[in-house]
């Protein structure tokens, strides 16, 4: 299944430009180096290697996205501030899945590298699977996304390899963590499973756990991406990607509410999570429970929650507003990359079973 030609034009507009807008919050679509791509050996770290793709060519999860039947009046029976919240979260998610989707099905036509096309086309397949499921589930309520016309709308921005791998490795196993924390909890509640598309979550963080492995082997394939200088890019990416987790969170509390989760708690488990996952191949983990980690963190969502308004004011005086803002908000983000990590070694072996 190919989302990219299954998926229909939606009718709603005003969703759609939400999925477009380009904010530094919201996903994007990423384009690389391909000939780098193509020069990466895994002959180092080949058993593992090898070991994953056989996983994902077996395809575990290739029955799990086919519903019996459509989710139908289950959104529009939400209540006001949660049926928009629960959009929003559909939405963000569905403009994540597919950016991947769109990311790896490119790499994977660019590069010659065998091992490479082969994962690449391996990820594609199981995003696009995501990406469709998600999508479905918003035609269901009359409002899916025409994910065709979000590529070429959308604005590409260019990205080493590595960045990428440290990227895409971290929102393939925050994903996991997010996903598995909303799974176990309402297994403890089922009363508070406003949507059956939450059943879905226990295997499909499976696949975001698998994917997160592959970047965690070809991050191992050359020691140098882990080492010196990058180590400075690990803890910027770590920064970057649990910021933005929370200040989004943050912004759907009545989503949170409805699932009986309150997001800061919730953030800092899947961060916990997270952390301890990325042991497997970062130097470092940032120590989120340090009380001035914490506090920079609700200084970060005060800003951003100040900058929406400033950007909703308009004008000069809103943009003097935002300006200020926008440097207050590069200071928090200083407070939290300086905050002390832990220092980590990494294990031996790189492969983790997704335990949590
Ligand atoms: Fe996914
Ligand atoms: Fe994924």
């Amino acid at each position: 299944m190919n989302a990219m030609t299954q998926i229909k034009p939606g009718a709603n507009s005003e969703l759609m430009a939400a999925a477009c807008q380009d904010t530094i919050l919201a996903p994007r679509f990423y384009t690389t180096d391909y000939a780098a791509m193509d020069r990466i050996d895994v002959a180092s770290v080949r058993k593992d290697w090898d070991a994953l793709i056989a996983e994902m060519v077996g395809d575990p999860n290739k029955l799990h996205f086919k519903r019996t039947q459509p989710f139908v009046g289950v959104i529009e029976s939400l209540p006001d501030g949660l049926r928009q919240e629960f959009i929003d979260f559909l939405v963000s998610s569905l403009t994540s899945e597919f950016s991947g989707c769109i990311l790896y099905a490119e790499i994977a036509k660019r590069v010659t590298n065998p091992d490479i096309k082969q994962l690449f086309r391996l990820l594609s397949r199981d995003e696009s699977r995501h990406a469709g499921f998600i999508n479905e589930t918003l035609k269901d309520a009359g409002i899916g996304i025409d994910l065709g016309f979000l590529t070429k709308a959308k604005k590409y921005t260019y990205f080493r390899p590595k960045f990428i791998f440290y990227a895409v490795y971290l929102s393939e196993k925050i994903g996991y963590a997010r996903y598995i924390t909303i799974f176990r909890h309402l297994a403890k509640h089922p009363e508070l499973r406003f949507h059956p598309i939450f059943n879905w979550f226990e295997q499909w963080c499976n696949d975001e756990f698998r994917h997160g492995e592959a970047f965690a082997i070809l991050l191992r394939t050359d020691p140098k991406l882990l080492t010196g200088l990058n180590t400075l890019w690990i803890r910027f990416f770590l920064v970057s990607v649990y910021a933005t987790m929370y200040v989004r969170d943050h912004n759907r509390p009545a989503f949170h509410k409805a699932l009986g989760m309150e997001p800061t708690e919730y953030d800092y488990r899947v961060f916990t999570i997270c952390s301890e996952i990325t042991r497997q191949v970062f130097p470092l983990v940032l120590d989120t429970d340090a009380p001035g980690f914490r506090r920079a963190m609700e200084r970060m969502r005060r800003i951003a929650g100040r900058i929406d308004a400033a950007k909703e004011q308009g004008g000069v005086i809103g943009a003097i507003k935002r300006l200020g803002l926008t440097a207050a908000a590069g200071f928090t983000f200083a407070q939290l990359y300086f905050t002390p990590v832990k220092r980590n070694v990494a294990p031996a072996t790189v492969r983790l079973v997704p335990a949590w």
